[in-house]
């Protein structure tokens, strides 16, 4: 019996994949390495292939008995799901339609899904609660919340349970130093800072000084992934000893504005490259802050990685001795 770990090469796949196989877990990674690399499954069995593939994915459960599923694989660009909404129903909504289809033509009964902070939109309130209401701005944040909604019709259905993950802002690296984010291209703002900090871009952009926060740049809630493989894990443990479906928020109940971000990087690098300012990016809301109160009660998570010291330390480490990535670029 193995778990199934579709975008496992990715970067919240692949260190929840190492989280799962830390605690004596059988894992088989399914990822067509569009955006993941090979080297971030390390010895971990990888098929290689899409879960647009009926036939494929026909293969894969009928050659392996899984136990359950941990779905990761997923188009995330908010900006590129504007421009390009049918590619985003497709990758997201379609090929989870696929896997869900495959699962129950296979008796397969327990999926942990990641979802996003995107599906709330704009809120009126931080922190957010999960009984916040869900008003999607980009078509991104709509397919996470379709996906979620499917998911909720199949278990009333097929009695197929799931448990989503509704992460804020994913960040930092592995703790041993073997996995970090490596995006291509790259739009997230650490990495970006880093890369800045390696002098390997002239200089980080804030985008906008004049939004409702004390210093006039938007504020995010970041956590290290380290702390998001915890989840999983739990969250697996639950749905595989019989608990309940259910969908959590994951942050660090802490909000972190661009500028303290850029100002963090620079004392953790002890590089002060050049900051500019830049006009706000189309779509981005001013504040984001999870509460995760729901995800410690239920699942007894406990987030411990997610200052901004360690999230930047981590990360740090990982760009500095990688700093153009992972060596295999597939
Ligand atoms: N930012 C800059 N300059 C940059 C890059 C980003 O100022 O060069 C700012 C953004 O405007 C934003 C913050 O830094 O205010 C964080 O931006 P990221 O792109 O790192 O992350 P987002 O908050 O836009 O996106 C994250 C996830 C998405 C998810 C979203 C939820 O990466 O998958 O949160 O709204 F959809």
């Amino acid at each position: 019996m193995a778990i199934l770990v579709c975008g496992g090469a990715g970067y919240v796949g692949s260190h929840c994949l190492k989280e799962l196989e830390r605690n004596g877990v059988e894992c088989i990674v399914l990822d067509n390495l569009s955006r993941g690399h090979r080297e971030a499954v390390g010895t971990t069995p990888l098929l290689l292939g899409d879960l647009g593939d009926e036939a494929f994915l026909e293969e894969v459960f009928s050659s392996h008995t899984f136990e359950g599923v941990m779905h990761f694989a997923a188009s995330s660009l908010v900006g590129e799901s504007v421009q390009k909404p049918l590619d985003y129903y497709e990758n997201n909504l379609g090929c989870t339609m696929n896997l869900l289809k495959a699962m129950h033509r296979h008796g397969v009964s327990s999926i942990v899904f990641s979802s996003s902070a995107a599906v709330y939109g704009e809120p009126e309130i931080a922190p957010i609660p999960e009984d916040s209401p869900c008003s999607p701005t980009n078509p991104y944040g709509e397919t996470k919340l379709a996906m979620e909604r499917l998911m909720h019709w199949c278990e009333k259905a097929y009695g197929i349970r799931y448990i989503s993950l509704r992460y804020f802002n994913a960040a930092g690296a592995d703790l041993q130093g073997f996995l970090g984010e490596d995006h291509n291209p790259e739009t997230h703002l650490i990495p970006l800072v880093l890369q800045a900090a390696l002098g390997l871009r002239e200089a980080v952009t804030v985008f906008g000084q004049d939004y409702p926060t004390p210093d006039g740049s938007c504020i995010r809630d970041y956590i290290h992934v380290q702390d998001l493989a915890q989840a999983h894990w739990l969250a697996l443990k639950r749905l595989l000893e019989g608990g309940e479906s259910g969908i959590f928020n994951l942050g660090s109940q802490h909000g972190m504005s661009v500028l303290e971000i850029v100002e963090t990087a620079k004392q953790v690098t002890g590089v002060d490259f050049p900051v500019k300012a830049g006009p706000r990016r189309p779509g981005d809301p001013a504040v984001l802050i999870a509460s995760s109160e729901k995800a410690k009660k239920e699942l007894g998570w406990n987030p411990c990685y997610s200052d901004p010291q360690t999230i930047l330390a981590t990360a740090w480490r990982w760009h500095q001795a990688h700093p153009q990535g992972y060596q295999t670029k597939k």
